[in-house]
């Protein structure tokens, strides 16, 4: 699959099958991420890779801070619920930098670029993806249970495994690029 291909026809994911991919799979999909463009080579990403069980307890951690704040039932048993969709749960991070906005700024869109490489490759590898952020991306029982700092970022959940049913083929939809064309001669 050349990159065109690859980029045309991966599509979020709308369900996964229960089977959990090769672990050298994962480790090349991840590898493929730290390959993203980095200005100062900071190397900000940090992966995590949830399976089996742990992603039940994930989701019941995020699930019990939500209750601890009075949050409505829907909601905490959806939270609890979200890391069981598919058998892999990549969690992919940014190292924050505080003291240097200009820096973060730059490593956010570096994992931004990462999360893409590894959807990318996930994809060439015959696996499904879907990349969500929401309120569990900010939650602190998050940031506690991955071991982050304050100032780092949960820069997307990837859900990964193989696909149950496809993608909305909506999601595919685009509108023509805006772009503004400015001395260009050719
Ligand atoms: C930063 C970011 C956060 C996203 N968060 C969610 C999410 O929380 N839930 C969801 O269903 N999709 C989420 N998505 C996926 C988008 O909805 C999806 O990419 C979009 O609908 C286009 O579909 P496609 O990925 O198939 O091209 C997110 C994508 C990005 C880049």
């Amino acid at each position: 699959m050349d990159v065109f291909e690859a980029l045309a026809t991966r599509r979020t994911a709308g369900a996964f099958s229960a089977q959990v991919p090769p672990r050298e799979v994962i480790e090349r999909i991840i590898e493929a991420a730290t390959w993203a463009p980095n200005h100062r080579r900071t190397e900000p990403w940090r992966f995590f890779v949830l399976a089996g069980e742990e992603r039940a307890r994930f989701g019941e951690q995020l699930a019990a801070e939500i209750a601890a704040n009075g949050g409505p039932e829907r909601r905490i048993e959806s939270t609890r619920t979200k890391p069981l969709r598919s058998p892999i749960v990549l969690v992919v991070a940014q190292h924050g930098t505080p003291d240097n906005p200009e820096l973060d700024h730059e490593d956010y869109a570096a994992c931004a670029c990462a999360t893409e490489n590894l959807l990318l490759a996930a994809h060439a590898e015959g696996l499904a993806t879907k990349w969500s952020t929401g309120e569990m991306a900010v939650q602190p029982a998050a940031f506690d249970y991955l071991g982050l700092a304050p100032a780092d970022r949960i820069v997307g959940y990837i859900y990964l495994g193989y696909a149950a049913e496809p993608g909305d083929p909506k999601r595919a939809e685009r509108s023509p690029a805006v772009v503004s064309w400015r001395g260009f001669e050719g």
